[in-house]
């Protein structure tokens, strides 16, 4: 091995082009491949930018050539040479260097390495656990590469659109008390205070209400967040959220803001001119139309309800559904009545996760006939009215529900997501914003028994629905708002609660004692009582962003370092074991069974 003996690079492996004929350059980089051609020696160079053909020819400079010949893959090298032209025919339009190569007329061997545990070439799949264990390796691929590039251009496009809104980038502490956003907390014992524990933000919600009491104004903070809960393709445990707050402001100026940022994030990572306004809907309208506080609007296939069209039908499920206070909804596939019978299999058991009992199913054949195990079950007319609500025409294929709201909601939801992915619907360059407004301020927990916040605690509730705190609390709506991209939840926030009268309100009707209140969040309350302005805000999370941007299927792929389903890090195997005198020291007792 050698070192780099004065040279000094010219140019990256992918700045040289046909401009650059007879130039004297300099690369150093990475062995991708190596080809024996007759004798000659072609190394694809590769760096962070790109690749370059470097050639050796045996004719020109032996001692090089002889040297060239021990190179392998991912050896680390630097090369003099001159810049030429391409043989005839061997010009490679797919690369940006391809009309040139680079005669070697000096190699330097910078680093040696072992044969890679897995091919750096493109095209390979290659098992998760391997890539994240040797997450360097797989970093280099450039489609991996490129997806870190587009995230920093995400940063900077966002930093740079909120700098010139007269946003402030405040820090907010990482060692710090549990917040309410509805996860578990992943907790840091205290070595100074014996038996405290700091908890890991799962978000800076309450210091940025805090700023903005402060009259700081407008705070972002591209910032980490840590959430102890169940891991899922678009979940991880540490995740990085774009975090707004403003004052003096309502729904419309958030939506401003958001929408001049994601025009700024599109237009410097892809390209692409959103037109804002994004469209809007109430969150009652989407569980309707699609049984989803999230619908993906780039394809229709709507639910339609069949309630009331079924109540006194033959179908005895459909009938007992009705009367039981149930629901029976239906959607169209159309130009689906060519589904084999497996499919029709696979799609009920599909369904069946989601906890349907069934998928009834209707083929509208050519004459408008119904083929289907339920047909017999229906008078004329009732089939007619369903296919008109439905809008079926010959060819369609029309699927059933029936069974309680949250089922029939989450199972069709699904089988349209289903129904979309095999129909070839979820184009990836195509961007359908959505907001997503008027959610329950409230719901119900059943494990414990009281209510709890659909968003958080210090979202206000709708002017018009405050009356109902003291009487229905379950049907007031808030000042919520989420931003969905097809059919992914990208951001979300609310106008927040800025008097400490209304919080107090709003604490009751989720069943929060004065004394809870006191002990969690006391700064905030106190603070409400000291001039806090009203204020709202919201956050993105920035590896969904990113997901959906560079077209992955996972927010692991967009993330330098991520962690496992399970929580781990193949890499550096944290979490890993520690020694007992670290426990003792942080006054923990190393009391459990492995
Ligand atoms: P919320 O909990 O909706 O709101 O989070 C905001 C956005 O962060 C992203 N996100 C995640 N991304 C990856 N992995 C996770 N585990 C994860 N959890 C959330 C989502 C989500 O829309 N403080 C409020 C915001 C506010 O009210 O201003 C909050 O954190 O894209
Ligand atoms: P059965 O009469 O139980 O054989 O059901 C006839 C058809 O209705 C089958 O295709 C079932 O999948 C379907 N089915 C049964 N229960 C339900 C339900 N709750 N919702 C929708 N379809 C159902």
């Amino acid at each position: 091995m050698e070192s780099m003996g004065g040279l000094r690079r010219s140019h990256n492996c992918q700045a040289l082009g046909g401009g650059d004929m007879g130039k004297e350059v300099t690369l150093m980089g990475w062995v991708l491949r190596r080809r024996d051609h007759g004798g000659v020696i072609f190394i694809d160079l590769r760096d962070r930018w790109g690749i370059t053909q470097v050639v050796f020819n045996p004719e020109v400079n032996p001692e090089v050539h002889a040297k060239a010949h021990d190179l392998r893959s991912e050896w680390v090298i630097a090369v003099r040479g001159r810049v030429i032209e391409r043989p005839a025919g061997m010009v490679n339009p797919k690369l940006a260097t391809g009309a040139i190569e680079v005669l070697v007329g000096e190699l330097r061997i910078l680093n040696v390495s072992k044969t890679p545990p897995f091919p750096l070439d493109e095209e390979i799949e290659v098992a998760e656990g391997l890539r994240l264990k040797y997450r360097y390796l797989d970093l280099r691929r450039p489609e991996m590469t490129s997806n870190l590039v587009m995230r920093h251009q995400a940063c900077q496009a966002m930093r740079s659109f909120l700098n010139s809104q007269d946003f402030l980038e405040i820090e907010t502490p990482m060692l710090t008390r549990s917040t309410p956003e509805g996860a578990r907390d992943y907790l840091v014992p205290s070595r100074v205070n014996p038996g405290r524990f700091y908890a890991l933000p799962q978000s800076p919600q309450l210091f940025k209400q805090i700023l903005m009491v402060a009259g700081m104004d407008r705070y972002y903070q591209i910032v980490r967040c840590f959430r102890d809960e169940d891991l899922r393709a678009d979940r991880q445990p540490e995740f990085t959220q774009i975090d707004l707050e403003l004052s003096f402001v309502e729904e419309e100026d958030l939506y401003t803001v958001a929408e001049g940022m994601m025009k700024e994030l599109f237009r410097a990572t892809l390209g692409v001119e959103l037109t804002p306004p994004f469209p809007r809907m109430t969150y009652a309208e989407a569980m309707r139309r699609f049984g989803n506080d999230k619908p993906d609007l780039r394809f229709a296939m709507e639910l339609v309800s069949l309630t009331d069209l079924v109540a006194h039908c033959g179908f005895k499920v459909f009938q007992t559904v009705v009367e039981s206070g149930g629901l029976v909804k239906s959607i169209n596939a159309k130009g689906c009545a060519d589904f084999s019978r497996k499919d029709l299999d696979d799609l009920t058991a599909y369904v069946a996760q989601f906890g349907a009992k069934g998928l009834a199913w209707v083929k509208v054949k050519e004459n408008g006939e119904w083929q289907s195990p339920i047909a017999k079950f229906f008078t004329d007319q009732e089939r007619a009215d369903m296919a008109a609500a439905l809008d079926a025409v010959p060819g369609d294929l029309l699927f059933f529900v029936a069974d309680t709201t949250t089922v029939v909601h989450q199972a069709l939801s699904e089988l349209r997501l289903e129904l979309a992915r095999r129909l070839g619907l979820l184009k990836k360059e195509s961007f359908s914003f959505l907001w997503v407004t008027d959610f329950p301020l409230l719901e119900y927990d059943h494990e414990e028994k009281r209510h709890v916040a659909v968003h958080h605690p210090f979202t206000a509730p709708r002017e018009e629905d405050i009356a109902l705190l003291d009487t229905e609390p379950g049907k007031a709506l808030s000042r919520a708002y989420d931003l969905v991209l097809n059919g992914t939840e990208i951001g979300g926030g609310s106008i927040r609660i800025h008097r400490q009268d209304m919080q107090d309100k709003v604490f009751r009707a989720l069943g929060i004692s004065p004394e809870e209140a006191t002990d969690k969040f006391d700064f905030l309350l106190r603070a409400l009582e000291l001039g806090a302005p009203p204020h709202g805000g919201m956050a993105f999370g920035l590896d969904r962003l990113l997901m959906i941007l560079a077209g992955r299927e996972s927010i692991r792929d967009v993330i330098a370092f991520p962690k496992t389903q399970k929580a781990t890090c193949p890499l550096t195997e944290a979490p890993s074991s520690v020694a007992r005198k670290q426990l003792t020291e942080l006054h923990l007792r190393p009391d459990w069974k492995e």
